[in-house]
């Protein structure tokens, strides 16, 4: 059983950096305009808020201390090591070049469509992965119970779920880490990155140039909703002599637009919700890692809090629970809670076999949305009532060239314009499209579009000071383009700017 040392866990020790409060102040280089604010809760669990695009971003720097108050009984650290689980990440046929293949001798995009869960001593292979409700599993003899835990067998559905598992090899195939993992959503990811890596519970400081107490760096590239790039190279070679973790929220652009492991980040993370999900029908979250003892921590960290896409939804709970007709009642009951609460947390085996559906049209769905996304902002940059479009396949994107270099497998689906008349232009054209429908989220088969400065950072949700800082102007709208024809969508497009007046 693995122990991690503070230094595996690049933690940095109090003494050596006193806290400090305040902002950090940008210099002028693009590489770090996007990073998120993070803040710590007093209760030691760090959390994300506001837009990623900042003037000024608060960026945490974590110390070598335990959880404060009010979880100051339970350090952190002790609770992951003890607990047991698998080694090593679920591997794939291609991973153990099963028929000689490796992920090497394939594309990406064949990795994913076809690669198949590496299962042991059975005759068959079933081609579309079970999904295995089964909560826990039968061992015949107590000495099986230890290698079956080390070897990756499944002992207990929140410690380990073939369906996730082959979910996360299919991911990690793409990807090209050390091993990936999925989670009930983008942000269970994000925080259990947080709560493996750092060692939360006392400052939020700031980074003065040039950054010197700075512990993990969080990008999102392109980020929310400004569509603006972050050049994640840029940033490695900024801190590549230090004891600092990198890890990019890579969700606008899929694993398929653009791959983080390769450039050498320590995590890549999704919110599975969109583009890898890409049917707007599950939440979900996934985590790479460039080594396999991070994938370790981050496995420890699941396995303790429990924030897995797990096992259950009410009826199949129904099904399984293999009871006498007479406790009917009691099971009605006990299944009406049940429901309420899963309903609440929509996280499971079937949400991992959505997203391998999703996963295995990634390449064909992207290609697509990158192509009419391209036609569409062209269209809108030359609209006498659009004032600016940003999308990292036009030229006239501040960040094209990095954009170029960084978004090998296409730009992705996500536009962001802003309409001229300010709140009242963006508006008319958020109420007035017919194809595009009015929504938040993003990366679906569908073409939504959203209002940034009365919906997603609108008052209800920042002040108006971070609105400000946010970047976020009223005529701006995000745009996540589907795989509707190009020209509907800018026909569409064309009739509600029509509407608008000036
Ligand atoms: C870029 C980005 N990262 C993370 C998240 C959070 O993901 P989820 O909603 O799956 O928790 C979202 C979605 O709101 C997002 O757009």
């Amino acid at each position: 059983m693995a122990v991690f040392t503070a230094a595996e866990k690049r933690s940095t020790p109090e003494s050596n950096f006193p806290a400090q409060r305040g902002e950090f102040e940008f210099n002028n280089n693009h590489a770090f305009h996007d990073l998120r604010t993070v803040r710590v809760t007093p209760g030691g669990v760090p959390l994300l808020f506001s837009p990623s695009v900042c003037e000024k971003a608060t960026i945490v720097s974590f110390h070598q201390t335990t959880i404060q108050s009010p979880a100051e009984a339970m350090p952190l650290q002790p609770v992951v090591r003890h607990l047991s689980i698998r080694e090593a990440p679920a591997k794939s046929n291609f991973d153990q070049a099963l028929e000689g293949l490796t992920l090497d001798d394939v594309s990406s995009t064949s990795a994913l469509v076809s690669c198949q869960h590496a299962f042991s001593g059975t005759h068959t292979t079933p081609l579309v992965v079970p999904i295995y409700h089964s909560s826990t599993y039968i061992m015949d003899r107590l000495e099986d119970g230890t290698p079956a835990i080390i070897d990756g067998s499944s002992v207990y559905s929140r410690l380990g779920n073939p369906t996730c598992e082959m979910t996360e090899a299919a991911i990690n195939a793409v990807e090209r880490g050390a091993g990936s993992l999925t989670f009930a959503s983008g942000m269970a990811a994000v925080t259990s990155v947080f709560l493996g890596f750092l060692n939360t519970g006392d400052h939020v400081s700031h980074l003065k140039k040039p950054i010197p107490m700075l512990q993990l760096l969080w990008l999102e590239t392109p980020c929310n909703p400004n569509i603006l790039i972050v050049d994640v190279q840029a940033v490695l070679d900024l801190v590549k002599d230090r004891d600092i973790l990198v890890g990019v929220d890579s969700t606008f652009a899929s694993p398929h637009c653009q791959q983080m492991m390769k450039l050498g980040v320590d995590f890549c993370m999704h919110s599975c919700s969109k583009y890898i999900g890409g049917h707007s029908d599950l939440i979900g979250g996934c985590v790479t890692t460039r080594t396999v003892e991070q994938w370790r921590i981050l496995k420890h960290v699941q396995g303790t809090f429990g924030n897995m896409l797990s096992p259950h939804d009410a009826s199949l709970l129904l099904r399984g629970l293999r009871t006498l007709p007479l406790r009917m009642k009691r099971h009605s009951e006990t299944a009406l809670e049940v429901a309420r609460y899963l309903d609440q947390h929509p996280k499971s085996p079937h949400d991992a076999s959505l997203l391998l559906r999703g996963l295995r049209t990634l390449p064909l769905r992207m290609k697509r949305h990158s192509e009419t996304a391209l036609e569409v902002a062209r269209y809108l940059d030359q609209h006498p009532k659009v004032e600016r479009v940003n999308y990292p396949g036009l030229e006239s994107h501040p960040q094209h060239e990095i954009a170029k270099r960084q978004m090998t497998g296409g730009y992705s689906g996500m536009i962001m314009a802003e309409i001229k008349g300010g709140s009242k232009g963006g508006e008319t054209v958020a109420e007035n499209v017919r194809i595009f429908r009015m929504a938040v989220s993003l990366g679906g088969v569908q073409s939504i579009l959203e209002h940034p400065y009365t919906m997603t950072h609108g008052k209800y949700l920042l002040s108006e000071e971070e609105t400000k800082n946010s970047g976020v102007t009223p005529g701006m709208l995000r745009i996540s383009i589907g795989l509707e024809d190009a020209a509907d969508l800018i026909a569409d497009f064309k009739q509600a700017l029509e509407k608008v007046e000036l």
